[in-house]
């Protein structure tokens, strides 16, 4: 089994309580929620007031996706908006030193090549984020009564995560496209890294699994279409798929959330 959570990235912004309606009419389990604030990726969208704003539309999952920088900011605000789950990003928290000043270090425009990814496919471990930090915060959003969820680039190996991080999360975001667009093409590198998660996390004692109260879900984000990128990563072992483009520019929402499950 697995959820799909469409992602109003790509839905009509001029009526967006009907757009969240329509797939959750049409059989959504999760409706995910992009936040993005302009420097921890070259976009900006929206925050928690409009999620508050959202929430009395819908009974779905709120999986809030938060591409920010100093995430542990706005947590509260997230979950006093009804999120159920809040989802940063490890690299957010690498220890090596922000410089804002140097726009080209984190993204130079071009944000498939940019320096960042340079510097994340380079081998990291656990020590080159701020780890013990990270953990911190996935315990306060749990403290909080959401779910904690970690995401990391298609770069970032599954290595830079602590076993401790591991054994704390309730969802996994693996992304296979760099965050900050939708309707980008899917990055297959995150096929082995759903399998290397998977027995890692097992190792450890944790299940996977769709059940978000017990096990941990492995839920993949970008690019993901029905056919071969759902087949390949559900196969793998994913148990959450996120899409965003596939659902909202689809013709039939139903039957393409149809074929995303089956
Ligand atoms: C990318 C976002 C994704 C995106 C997915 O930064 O995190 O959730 O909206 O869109 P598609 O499915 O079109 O790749
Ligand atoms: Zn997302």
């Amino acid at each position: 089994m697995v959820l799909i959570s469409p992602s109003i990235l790509s839905a009509d912004f001029s009526s967006i309580k009907d757009e969240i309606q329509k797939v959750e009419e049409a059989g959504a389990d999760w409706i995910h929620l992009d936040v993005m604030d302009g420097v921890f990726v070259p976009n900006l969208t929206f925050g928690a007031p409009v999620i508050k704003k959202l929430r009395p539309f819908s009974k779905l999952f709120f999986d809030t996706h938060l591409m920010i920088f100093y995430p542990e900011k706005h947590i509260e605000d997230f979950a006093k908006a009804g999120s159920d789950s809040i989802i940063i990003h490890l690299e957010a928290y690498r220890t090596q030193e922000f410089d804002f000043s140097n726009k080209s270090f984190w993204q130079t425009g071009d944000h498939k090549n940019s320096n960042q990814e340079t510097w994340e496919s380079s081998g990291k471990s656990p020590l080159d984020y701020d780890s013990k930090k990270v953990l911190e915060v996935l315990k306060s959003i749990k403290k909080l009564g959401c779910k904690a969820g970690i995401s990391i680039n298609p770069a970032c190996p599954v290595s830079a995560l602590s076993d401790e991080i591991i054994k704390e999360l309730n969802l996994i975001l693996l992304m296979s496209v760099n965050p900050g667009f939708g309707g980008q093409e899917f990055k297959p590198v995150v096929i082995e890294k759903i399998k290397e998660f998977k027995s890692r996390a097992e190792a450890l004692g944790r299940s996977i699994g769709v059940d978000i109260d017990n096990d941990i879900v492995i839920e993949i984000d970008g690019g993901i279409k029905p056919g071969d990128t759902a087949e390949q990563v559900k196969s793998a072992g994913a148990t959450a798929l996120v899409a965003g483009s596939a659902v909202y520019h689809s013709d039939n929402v139903k039957k393409t959330i149809d074929l995303l499950k089956n």
